[in-house]
């Protein structure tokens, strides 16, 4: 059996991006191995967050867990801020990372600019925390969408260099990128990645959209002026985001839809694609709503913090005594 981490901040509305560049990743392996998927709250203050929102996003991102169908009895689910192992080991792995490395990462770069001089230091030394995530579970493979390529890669030189320096403690993990769905783009600038912290709300979905809302911003979904369903990234970058998830939620294959759909109208294709989404949706949303206010959720992530501390902690013991901040 393998170990698998995975984490998703709860910094906003969970998106369809999310849902089906990782969390799909997620459900497909929580059959066959040993997984850990974490609320990343810790993570998410990296930028200022309202305290009652963020508490309120920790909770609801741990009901869209369960909703989309992980088995709190076969995965541990928890939240980061009640594993104190992750910023002990995040201080650590900051000692050993390199100010220019972190200044490398495109994420960092994006999400600095223009902040000129308040630029928050713990997004600098985000990745070391995200490492400490990772490297805490001996974790083979990390399920992620591809903008999280490189914070993975600086994982795994973060892994080996305290490795070289305190002999063999972490296991280097692996990447596991979707074959499909690793980048869903905005519905209003399909050049752009969909993501759940962009100020205009048309242009991603959530996963808690009303039925409403779906079907107006897939309507509303930008596309082109020459009519030809088609996937061509390149040319037509609106219409073949919206194949990409027709064809990731129907699970067919994208010539499959391109030939059902040719001579048909983009009006057809978005008013297909909506009913798709609602159909995956709406199951979600009722376990979802049954959910997120019950003690059962506390339940479920106290029995996670538990478990995630066990194994956290035998890690942190070991780092320290390679490291020699244990007394004995
Ligand atoms: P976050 O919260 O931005 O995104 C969570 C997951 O969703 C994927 N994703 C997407 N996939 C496809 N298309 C999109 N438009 C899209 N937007 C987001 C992300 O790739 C990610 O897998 N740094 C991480 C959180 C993190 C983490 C970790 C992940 C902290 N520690 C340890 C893995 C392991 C982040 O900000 O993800």
């Amino acid at each position: 059996m393998k170990n698998i981490f995975s984490g998703i901040q709860p910094s906003g509305m969970i998106t369809l991006g999310n849902y089906l560049g990782a969390m799909k990743q997620f459900l497909a392996l929580q059959e066959q191995e040993n997984c850990f998927f974490c609320i990343v709250n810790q993570h998410a203050i990296t930028l200022p967050q309202d305290p009652a929102d963020l508490r309120r996003n920790t909770r609801s991102l741990a009901a869209l867990y369960v909703a989309i169908g992980l088995d709190p009895e076969k995965v541990v689910l928890f939240v980061q801020s009640d594993v104190a192992a992750h910023v002990k080991l995040g201080w650590i792995m900051q000692t050993i990372s390199y100010v220019g490395e972190l200044e490398r990462m495109t994420q960092f770069k994006d999400k600095a600019r223009g902040r000129e001089e308040s630029i928050p230091a713990g997004l600098l030394t985000y990745p070391p925390l995200m490492a400490a995530d990772i490297l805490l579970y001996q974790t083979d493979v990390v399920p992620v969408g591809d903008d999280q390529k490189q914070h993975i890669e600086l994982t795994r030189d973060l892994a080996q260099r305290f490795n070289n320096r305190f002999g063999e403690v972490f296991t280097i993990p692996d990447i596991q990128l979707p074959s499909v769905g690793g980048r869903i783009m905005s519905l209003q600038e399909p050049t752009k990645k969909m993501s759940k912290s962009d100020p205009n709300q048309q242009s991603f979905l959530s996963l808690l959209d009303s039925e409403a809302d779906i079907v107006k911003k897939i309507k509303r979904a930008q596309t082109d002026s020459d009519n030809a369903i088609r996937f061509d990234k390149e040319n037509k970058p609106g219409i073949s985001n919206l194949l990409s998830i027709y064809s990731l939620l129907a699970g067919r294959k994208l010539e499959e839809i391109e030939a059902e759909y040719s001579g048909k109208t983009y009006g057809a294709l978005k008013g297909d694609l909506a009913e798709l989404v609602l159909s995956e949706l709406k199951p979600i949303q009722e376990r979802y709503h049954n959910l997120v206010e019950s003690s059962q959720l506390d339940d479920i992530l106290d029995a996670g913090a538990a478990k995630a501390n066990e194994v956290a902690n035998a890690t942190l013991d070991k780092v320290e005594q390679a490291v020699g901040l244990s007394r004995k």
